[in-house]
């Protein structure tokens, strides 16, 4: 089958792939509707994200039809439109059974690359590197996905794919950040990033009956045009490998943040950065936290929200079309031309 492929630093493929098929009495094979490029996969296709192989196939915002279960699956069936969270988690361990899904022990079959980077590991993720499990991504006709009864989600009557997509990965990344930064009503909450991630977690700050909420951006082709010299400063750093990450907008909120407050990191970071200001989290007292997200506990409340319309991300697919403008739609949303928010692959186009 045809599939959307990681060839290299900034070179993005379209080949032939072999057809996935159930290795564990818990997994699903679905059929993928549609499949959305995150602001995630920009630091592998940069190469920040190392242990990408040429020809691994890209993708882990998804929807779509089960094609077929494992006889091990009790909870779906095939036909069923369903939505799947990006992470892989078993829904067993002591990290799953706490909710902390993105955390889980079991989710990931290479835990030495992560063990190695940051003491522990933490679950897989689809499409995301051998570091992340190694696990075959979702731009692409058909998927295998492990642990179905866990990470997959019926999909409302009345929902339609382009809304229900987000659920997989944008929608509950917000909902992570904003519970887990413990917003109460009357905070007032600054997002930096206006993509389907900040929108998202803007979206459920206001849900938390967060009194304001301030949406910070800067657009990149601006950014490029006029960098402040600490931009430039992390991008030089980054790219002779002196950082791995560039952390201007964590600094920014971490001086922006009242005393006393939180402030989350959902943007990804995969190594070390420069220049973290430690002075003002101790002396003001802030609570830093940041998490991959733990959709499968927010999931079906998102999905609830949706058919009631409280949550509308249809306008984030800006740009949907075939597998085979993988390297146009990846080009499109690096570049955000076009006003692009989201490239979405619809394989049976
Ligand atoms: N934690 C998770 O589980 C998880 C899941 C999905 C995505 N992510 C991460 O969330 C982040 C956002 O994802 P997205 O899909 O919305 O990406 P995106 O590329 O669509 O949007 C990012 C936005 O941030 C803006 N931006 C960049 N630097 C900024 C700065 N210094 N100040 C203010 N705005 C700035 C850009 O202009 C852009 O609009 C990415 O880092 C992505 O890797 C994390
Ligand atoms: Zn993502
Ligand atoms: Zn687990």
């Amino acid at each position: 089958m045809k599939a959307v492929t990681w060839r290299g630093v900034n070179e993005i493929g379209v080949e032939d792939v072999p057809e996935p098929a159930i290795l564990n009495d818990h997994d699903i094979i679905l059929a993928v509707g549609l499949s959305a490029v995150c602001g995630s996969d920009l630091h592998l296709i940069g190469g920040y994200i190392p242990t990408m192989r040429a020809g691994d196939v890209l993708g882990h915002e998804f929807m779509g039809t089960v094609a077929e279960v494992g006889p091990g699956v009790t909870k779906h069936h095939v036909g069923e439109r369903v939505v799947v969270v990006s992470f892989t988690s078993c829904g067993r361990c002591w990290y799953c059974r706490q909710e902390l899904w993105s955390l889980c022990d079991n989710g990931n079959p290479n835990p030495g690359i992560t063990e190695a980077l940051w003491g522990q590991s933490i679950g897989g993720c689809y499409g995301y590197s051998h570091a992340l499990g190694g696990y075959a991504g979702s731009h692409a006709p058909y998927i295998r996905v492990p642990y179905a009864d866990q990470g997959v989600f019926a999909i409302p009557d009345g929902v339609s794919d382009e809304r229900a997509l987000f659920a997989s990965d944008a929608a509950p990344t917000g909902w992570t950040g904003a519970h887990q930064a413990e917003v109460r009503s009357g905070d007032v909450v600054a997002v930096w990033g206006a993509g389907g991630v900040g929108q998202m977690a803007a979206r459920a700050a206001i849900l938390m009956e967060a009194a304001q909420v301030v949406v910070i951006d800067r657009y990149e082709n601006r950014l490029d045009q006029t960098p402040g010299p600490q931009y430039l400063y992390d991008q030089v750093k980054q790219q002779m490998r002196l950082q791995t990450d560039r952390p201007a907008a964590v600094r920014e909120a971490i001086y922006a943040c009242r005393k006393g407050g939180t402030v989350f990191t959902l943007g990804v970071f995969a190594g070390v950065v420069d220049k973290f200001p430690l002075g003002a989290v101790m002396n003001k007292a802030l609570t830093l936290r940041g998490a991959q997200q733990h959709g499968h506990r927010y999931i079906p409340e998102i999905l609830d929200r949706m058919s009631r319309d409280e949550v509308k991300t249809e306008h984030l697919a800006t740009h949907v079309m075939p597998l085979d403008d993988g390297p146009k739609g990846y080009r499109m949303f690096k570049n955000k031309e076009d006003g692009c928010v989201r490239a979405v692959f619809r394989p049976g186009s």
